[in-house]
């Protein structure tokens, strides 16, 4: 009760719907939080949700129901001119830094925009000095080596950087990096992810990683949640979630990722059938249909996301005898 009454970012039972009817609910009623100088996983497969839930949480999607709140405030219904006060303290990075850096400027002018439309900085001297050292920071160093470029000058990684530099040069509390890697070749890659890790130690600013890699999920967040056609159906300590997952979804998302050891046994499990149309979601538990442990009573009841141990919890009528069962360590951490 007291993490939620001291998240910076919570949401409530949100529900974010597509076209005019409601039955397209690409998510369906997510309650999360966010504390400060965490960094909180969001995985799931493509279609799961994850874009939409960061995009209502910034505002940038209504919600048809729920509330956001930010730093305490609600959020959800907000007009645009307190909106802006809110923007400039929760940041996102899309995925494709070429789709989102504008191509006609330069790397400090790009990096200079956000301060504009913010009106941060008394003068294009001390912008300059910010945008210098927000490039620094991402590791674009010395910044005056990168700040006339274009993007197109740059590399995948370092355009990324430059989309990380815009958002960091307004010192934001919550950085949003939706697949922040994923068009990133493997080196360029690792080079971003350990900038996120440094971000998050040199300050107490939270993010959110939305990944479909549980690996990236594993190695730089301190708590994921899974989500399945949009709902959270586990979340807990990443530690947790990863050496002992209770849904079934998220054991089978674990059990495709490869071992690090070449000759540990591999044993994927892959899932039967295809994620339901969001028209289409069955009534019961809604991952069922592909369910390797599927019991009758899955069928009629859709399972509430409930307290499986400390901290953690899952939506499946199966998970909480499983995790009673199976370690009563777990009950210290
Ligand atoms: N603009 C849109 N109009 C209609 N439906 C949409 C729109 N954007 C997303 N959807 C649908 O909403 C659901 C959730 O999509 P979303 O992009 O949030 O998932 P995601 O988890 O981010 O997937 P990915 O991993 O592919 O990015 C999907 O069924 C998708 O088809
Ligand atoms: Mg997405």
């Amino acid at each position: 009760m007291n993490d939620d009454a001291s998240a910076l970012l919570r949401l409530e039972d949100l529900v974010t719907a597509y076209g005019r009817g409601d039955d397209a609910r690409a998510v369906d009623g997510v309650s999360l939080t966010l504390q400060r100088g965490e960094v909180l996983a969001v995985i799931g497969e493509s279609g799961s949700g994850k874009s939409t839930l960061a995009m209502t949480a910034l505002r940038l999607l209504e919600p048809r129901s729920g509330r956001v709140l930010f730093d305490g405030e609600d959020i959800t219904h907000l007009g645009q001119r307190s909106l802006r006060r809110i923007r400039r303290r929760m940041q996102v990075v899309f995925q494709d830094p070429y789709e989102s850096l504008d191509r006609r400027f330069r790397v400090h002018q790009i990096v200079e925009e956000p301060l504009l439309v913010h009106r941060l900085g008394a003068d294009a001297e001390e912008r300059r000095a910010m945008v210098h050292a927000a490039l620094e920071r991402t590791g674009l160093s010395p910044a005056s080596l990168f700040a006339d470029r274009y993007p197109h000058q740059l590399s995948g990684g370092q355009r990324q950087r430059v989309a990380i530099a815009a958002s960091l040069v307004l010192s934001p509390e919550v950085l949003i990096a939706d697949e922040p890697v994923s068009m990133l070749d493997v080196s360029a890659r690792a080079g971003v992810l350990a900038l996120l890790d440094t971000l998050r130690r040199d300050s107490d600013m939270a993010i959110v990683i939305i990944t479909h890699d549980l690996a990236v999920a594993a190695h730089h967040a301190d708590r994921i949640a899974v989500m399945y056609l949009g709902r959270v159906v586990e979340q807990g300590p990443a530690h947790e979630v990863v050496n002992r997952p209770v849904h079934p979804y998220t054991r089978a998302l674990l059990s495709v990722v490869p071992p690090k050891d070449p000759l540990a046994p591999f044993a994927p499990q892959l899932l039967r059938g295809e994620i339901p149309p969001l028209s289409a979601i069955p009534p019961g538990c809604r991952f069922a249909s592909r369910c390797p442990d599927v019991t009758p009573a899955c069928l009629k009841t859709d399972p509430a996301l409930l307290e499986v141990g400390p901290s953690r919890s899952a939506a499946c009528i199966l998970a909480a005898p499983a995790l009673e069962t199976s370690s009563p360590q777990g009950a210290h951490q």
